[in-house]
C-alpha cells in the first residue's frame, strides 16, 4: 500500500510544477485484454478450459471499451496539459500507428474512438493480421560472434530461474500428470523439465519447455481474470489467494524477462522500435502527441535497451500489465530554458481491470520511471538531452 501511496502523491505533483510545459508526447501501449493466445490448450490439462467467443489472440469487447476509457482519460490530460487543444486535432499533432495484428490496431481504434471522438483520426497500421516489422521483434544480425553472447546471457539467466514452487502450484491446478503432455509427450513434471534456448535469425529470441507452457497456461488464467469470468472458471477455481497469484504470475513474469531483458539482445531486437522513438524526438515537425500501439515484448525490450530502473507497479501481477502505457513526455522548462525528459509507466490494476472501473481521475495508476544514466530530480525530471543520448547510442 506504500506504493500506491506515493503514486497518488506523484499524481498531484503532475500538476503543481510551475513553469514546465509539456510539448511532446510518445506512448508505448501494450494491447488491452485478448483472449488466449495459445489454442490447444486441451493437451496441457485434462480440465474442460473455459470457452471464449473469439479467436485466439483477439482483443475482447471488454478490452476494446477499456482501452476507449484509457483514450478518454489519457486525451483529457493531454488538453489540460495543453499538449492538444480542445478541437479535433490534425495530422500534424496527433499520429497513431499500430502493429499489425486484430489486438493491438483494434486497440488503437479503440483509444482513438475515446480520445478523439467523432474526429476523424485515422489508425496507422498494415492491414495483414501479421506483425509489422517495426513492431517485430525479431533476431535479425547474422552474426556468430553475438549469437554466441546473447545465448550465454540467456543460459546464464536460464540457470539462476527459480520457478520450482511456482511450476508445483501450477502442475497441480492443470492436473498435469493427467494431461495429453505427460501421457503422449511424457513432460510430467515442469520442475524436472529444462527450457531450451531457441535462436533463429527472423524470429523472436525464445525457450521451448516448462516456461513456454507455464507461460500460455497463466496468460489464459490472467486474460479470464481480467475479462471477469466466474471464478470456477479461472484456474478452475483454484487460485484462491493473491501469494498463489503471485506464485503463477511469477512464471509469465520470468518468461518476458528471459526472452527480452537483456541490454545487447534488447538493443538487437527492438531496433526498428527505437529508431522510430528516436526520429519522432529528433524531427522538429514531428506530432506532438504519437501513440504506438504493440505488445508486452515491445516494452520489454525497449525499457532494456535504452536502460530502465527496475520498477514495482502496485496491485499488479504483470510487469507490463494488459492496456499500461510507458509515457514518454517531454516536457520545457521555461525559468531555466532546458528540455526534460519525465516517464511514467499508467496502467490499470488487476482488480481495476477484472471490475471493469472506467479509467478517471481516481483510477489508472501513474509509476515513476526512471533510466539509468538519466538522473531524476525530486519531481521526476531529467535533462533532455542526457535521454537523447542515450537513444542515439543506441
Ligand atoms: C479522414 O482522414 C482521411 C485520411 O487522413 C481522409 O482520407 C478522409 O477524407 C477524411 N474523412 C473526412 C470525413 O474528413
Ligand atoms: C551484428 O553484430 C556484430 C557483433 O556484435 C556487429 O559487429 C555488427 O556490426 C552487427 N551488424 C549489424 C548489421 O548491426
Ligand atoms: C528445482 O528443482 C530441480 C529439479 O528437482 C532441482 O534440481 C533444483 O535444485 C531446484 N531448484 C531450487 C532452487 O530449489
Ligand atoms: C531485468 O534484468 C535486470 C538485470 O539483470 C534485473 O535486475 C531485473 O530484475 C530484471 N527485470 C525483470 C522485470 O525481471
Amino acid at each position: 500500500m506504500a506504493g500506491k501511496f506515493n503514486v497518488y502523491i506523484f499524481f498531484n505533483l503532475l500538476s503543481i510544477v510551475i513553469g514546465h510545459e509539456l510539448t511532446q508526447v510518445v506512448i508505448l501501449s501494450r494491447h488491452n485484454i485478448r483472449t488466449p493466445l495459445t489454442v490447444n490448450l486441451e493437451r496441457l490439462s485434462p480440465n474442460v478450459w473455459p470457452i471464449w467467443d473469439q479467436q485466439a489472440g483477439y482483443l475482447t469487447a471488454k478490452g476494446a471499451r477499456l482501452e476507449e476509457h484509457m483514450g478518454e482519460y489519457i486525451s483529457k490530460w493531454l488538453k489540460k496539459e495543453n499538449l492538444l487543444s480542445e478541437n479535433c486535432p490534425d495530422e500534424n499533432s496527433v499520429y497513431t500507428y499500430a502493429n499489425g495484428l486484430q489486438r493491438t490496431r483494434n486497440s488503437a481504434k479503440a483509444f482513438v474512438r475515446g480520445a478523439f471522438r467523432s474526429c476523424n483520426v485515422t489508425v496507422h497500421s498494415i492491414n495483414s493480421d501479421k506483425m509489422d516489422p517495426t513492431f517485430h521483434p525479431i533476431l535479425r544480425n547474422t552474426s556468430n560472434v553475438l549469437r554466441n553472447v546473447i545465448i550465454k546471457e540467456m543460459q546464464e539467466k536460464l540457470n539462476k530461474l527459480e520457478l520450482n514452487q511456482s511450476y508445483r502450484d501450477l502442475e497441480e491446478i492443470i492436473d498435469l500428470e493427467n494431461s495429453d503432455l505427460c501421457k503422449k509427450d511424457n513432460v510430467c513434471s515442469f520442475v524436472n523439465t529444462k527450457d531450451v534456448i531457441y535462436y533463429e535469425i527472423g524470429e523472436e529470441p525464445n525457450v521451448e519447455g516448462p516456461l513456454a507452457y507455464g507461460n500460455s497456461i497463466v496468460d489464459s488464467f490472467i486474460m479470464s481474470y481480467y475479462e471477469g469470468m466466474p471464478l470456477d472458471k479461472v484456474g478452475w477455481g483454484k487460485i484462491t489467494t493473491t501469494k498463489k497469484w503471485e506464485s503463477l504470475a511469477k512464471i509469465t513474469k520470468e518468461n518476458q524477462n528471459i526472452r527480452f531483458n537483456y541490454s545487447i539482445l534488447a538493443k538487437e531486437v527492438a531496433k526498428p522500435l527505437i529508431n522510430y522513438i528516436k526520429e519522432l524526438f529528433d524531427n522538429e515537425n514531428a506530432p506532438k502527441f504519437t501513440l504506438l500501439h504493440g505488445h508486452d515484448s515491445n516494452l520489454n525490450s525497449v525499457m532494456a535497451a535504452i536502460g530502465f530502473k527496475y520498477y514495482v507497479l502496485p496491485d499488479q501481477y504483470e510487469h507490463t500489465p494488459i492496456g499500461g502505457k510507458l509515457i514518454l513526455q517531454k516536457w520545457h522548462d521555461k525559468e531555466l530554458e532546458i528540455d526534460l525528459l519525465k516517464v511514467n509507466y499508467v496502467y490499470q490494476t488487476v482488480e481495476q481491470l477484472r471490475e471493469g472501473i472506467k479509467a478517471t481521475d481516481e483510477s489508472p495508476l501513474w509509476c515513476e520511471m526512471e533510466i539509468s544514466g538519466c538522473p531524476i530530480d525530486e519531481n521526476g525530471y531529467c535533462h533532455w538531452e542526457d535521454f537523447m543520448n542515450i537513444l542515439r547510442a543506441l
